[in-house]
């Protein structure tokens, strides 16, 4: 049996630091609010000038590094993004440019927040079948440039950066089980509906949120991910290790640590300083937890996430 092991991580966050007393003084909200409803403090935002691309470089040579891997041994892109550089080529294909590799499959999952658990799943099921050797798997957003800095109940979530993982193949798991859905009857709760055509933007590019309905569904989504994925690996609750939720927000993290009995402490927590950063969030933090020594090796992770789409998923993890 093959298994893919996460053999690096890394992550990268923009310069500048947007706060809530900050973001007080555009839209009519207070820090109070926001860390009281969300559990947000302050945000990175990418520069003008940097791009997903600019981002996920960043992340992707730490992560290699860490992996102790040359970037012509990879054999395998795959990019997670709501925020493409362009419309065409990927932003996967825009990287492996960029990062000095040749002839590797490269391309890019359009799962908005659960992206990098998509991007984690499909690479994994690459490495499983032999077709591929050694994955780069990324989630990145400058997402940042989606959101309508006047539209108090969107700009406060949300922040940019990258975060990514090396993958091999070993015989010792590794990546034990992946679960992927999507409703996307749920297609207007969450959505930028513009639409490219003509050469510009025809109806709203910016972020539309529902943020009651998409705060119940993803509280109840993340408690049934949690049970298949124990049940698919007849674990039970005290198996998990770490929990490295998807950071939208304190509260839905909370409810899916008490569907686990976790208590905070074993579960990875950013949101505080990074907010959203949809893609990015899942791989920034394992980033987090394994460069402060927390997620140490033969962990158990359980990684979820949900998004627009609605998409969500899980990836359990013998780290
Ligand atoms: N500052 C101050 N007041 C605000 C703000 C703000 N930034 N935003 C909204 N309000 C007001 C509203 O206008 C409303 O006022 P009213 O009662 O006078 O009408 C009041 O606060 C309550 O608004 P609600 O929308 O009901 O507040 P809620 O408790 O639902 O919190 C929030 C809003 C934080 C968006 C929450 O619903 C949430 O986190 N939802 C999940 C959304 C999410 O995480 N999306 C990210 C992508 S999807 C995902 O990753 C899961």
């Amino acid at each position: 049996m093959i298994y893919s092991r996460i053999v690096g991580t890394g992550g990268y966050l923009p310069d500048r630091i947007l706060t809530n007393a900050e973001l007080a003084t555009k839209v009519d909200t207070s820090d109070e609010w926001i860390v009281g409803r969300t559990g947000i403090k302050s945000r990175h935002i990418a520069a003008e000038n940097e791009s997903t691309c600019d981002l996920a470089e960043q992340a992707s040579l730490k992560a290699l590094e860490a992996a102790n891997v040359d970037i012509s041994e990879i054999d395998l892109i795959i990019l997670g993004t709501t925020t493409p550089d362009r419309i065409y080529p990927s932003t996967a294909c825009l990287l492996q440019a960029r990062l000095g590799n040749h002839g590797a499959a490269a391309f890019d999952v359009q799962a908005v927040c659960s992206g990098f658990v998509y991007a984690l799943s499909t690479a994994d099921k690459f490495i499983k079948t032999g077709a591929a050797k050694c994955a780069l798997v990324i989630g990145a957003e400058v997402y940042s440039r989606i959101l309508n800095w006047t539209d108090r109940g969107t700009c406060i979530l949300f922040g940019d950066g990258a975060g990514a993982v090396v993958l091999k193949p070993d015989s010792e798991p590794g990546i034990l089980s992946t679960h992927l859905h999507a409703d996307g009857a749920y297609k207007d709760l969450l959505t930028v509906p513009g639409q490219v055509a003509n050469g510009r933007i025809n109806g709203d590019g910016f972020t539309k949120m529902q943020g009651n309905e998409v705060f119940k569904f993803a509280v109840n989504a993340l408690r049934n991910i949690v049970d298949e994925t124990l049940q698919a690996n007849q674990l039970d609750k005290d198996a998990i290790d770490w929990l490295v939720p998807h950071q939208a927000n304190i509260r839905i993290i909370a409810a899916t640590a008490k569907k686990l009995k976790l208590p905070m402490e074993q579960v990875i927590v950013t949101v505080a300083e990074h907010g959203n950063t949809s893609a990015a969030s899942v791989p920034l933090a394992l980033d987090v937890g394994v460069r402060d020594g927390r997620i140490q090796r033969g962990d158990m992770l359980l990684l979820e996430a949900i998004g627009g789409g609605f998409t969500w998923g899980s990836v359990l993890v013998k780290y």
